[in-house]
């Protein structure tokens, strides 16, 4: 493949939710694309649409990012193909499950994804992001990051850690031209599945509920003005900032039991 002249944003776990709005939110802004998901899941499509739609090119690989060998694989081909000023890694798993019920290959697919994608992807293309003037990384963590809960215990340990890696590579690559920045979304109506789990949740679960278009445009902005966390529900962010681990943990731990009754 010839190289292309343009840059390109890269967009994890593009053909759904968040990713999706991520890549609509920047081909509205002429951003060139390259969008990776699962194989089999209508990227094809929704490039060609996005490339007619919006008169940008938009390349797509489809992969499953639990396995390291193919996180690399998929570095390779971006970097002997494109130059890139966005990485988003949006691409995430999670679920509620009691822990005795959960098998081993339910509790590795959100280690991998969650923390050794997000971590591998970054250190494989961070050559390519400092080949630009200005370049940016959005990591999609999760409120969850700031409270451990019961039924989710894997889920909200992986995006403690993906908020903690963007802090501290935010602080590493301060002075350089990448600029780091990290997420930490509340409950997004991103598929029915997910709605419908939020809403047995009650009040707590809907509180935070958001449409994915609006955080999607909310963390462009945001990431584009520097803002290095960033925060879309703040009225949550605050409550469970006041509230102590001993008030949080049970309470956010009895929300989610009702999911898994
Ligand atoms: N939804 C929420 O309430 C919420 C709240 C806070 C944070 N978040 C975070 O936001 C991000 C997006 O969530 P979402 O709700 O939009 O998720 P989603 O609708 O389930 O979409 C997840 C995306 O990741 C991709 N993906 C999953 N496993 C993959 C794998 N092994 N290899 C490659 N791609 C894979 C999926 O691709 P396929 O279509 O191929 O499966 C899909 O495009 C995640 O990091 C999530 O943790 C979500």
């Amino acid at each position: 493949m010839e190289k292309s002249g343009d840059h390109y944003a890269v967009i994890t776990g593009a053909s759904l939710g968040l990713g999706k709005a991520f890549a609509y939110e920047l081909a509205q802004r002429k951003t060139n694309l390259i969008l990776v998901s699962l194989p089999n899941q209508n990227l094809g499509e929704l490039s060609h649409m996005l490339i007619e739609n919006f008169n940008i090119d938009v390349h797509y690989f489809e992969t499953d990012l639990s396995i390291t060998d193919n996180v690399i694989q998929f570095s390779e081909w971006i970097n002997e193909n494109f130059d890139i000023d966005i990485l988003i890694n949006n691409a995430g798993l999670g679920g509620s499950k009691k822990y005795i019920e959960a098998n081993v290959d339910y509790i590795n697919s959100i280690i991998q994804v969650n923390i050794m994608a997000t971590s591998i992807l970054t250190r494989k293309l961070l050559p390519n992001l400092m080949k630009r003037d200005n370049s940016y990384i959005l990591n999609v963590s999760s409120m969850a990051a700031f409270n451990p809960i019961g039924y989710k215990t894997v889920y909200p340990a992986s995006k403690a850690f993906v908020h903690s890696f963007s802090r501290g590579l935010y602080q590493e690559l301060k002075n350089t031209n990448v600029f780091v920045s990290v997420v930490n979304p509340g409950a997004i109506k991103t598929n029915p599945e997910v709605t419908q789990r939020i809403e047995r949740q009650g009040f707590l679960g809907r509180l935070t509920l958001a449409k994915p278009e609006k955080i999607a445009k909310i963390c462009i902005n945001r990431l584009l003005k520097r803002d290095s966390v960033i925060m879309v529900n703040k009225f949550s962010w605050a409550m469970l900032a006041i509230l102590p681990i001993w008030i949080k943990l049970p309470l956010l731990t009895n929300v989610v039991k009702r999911e898994v009754q």
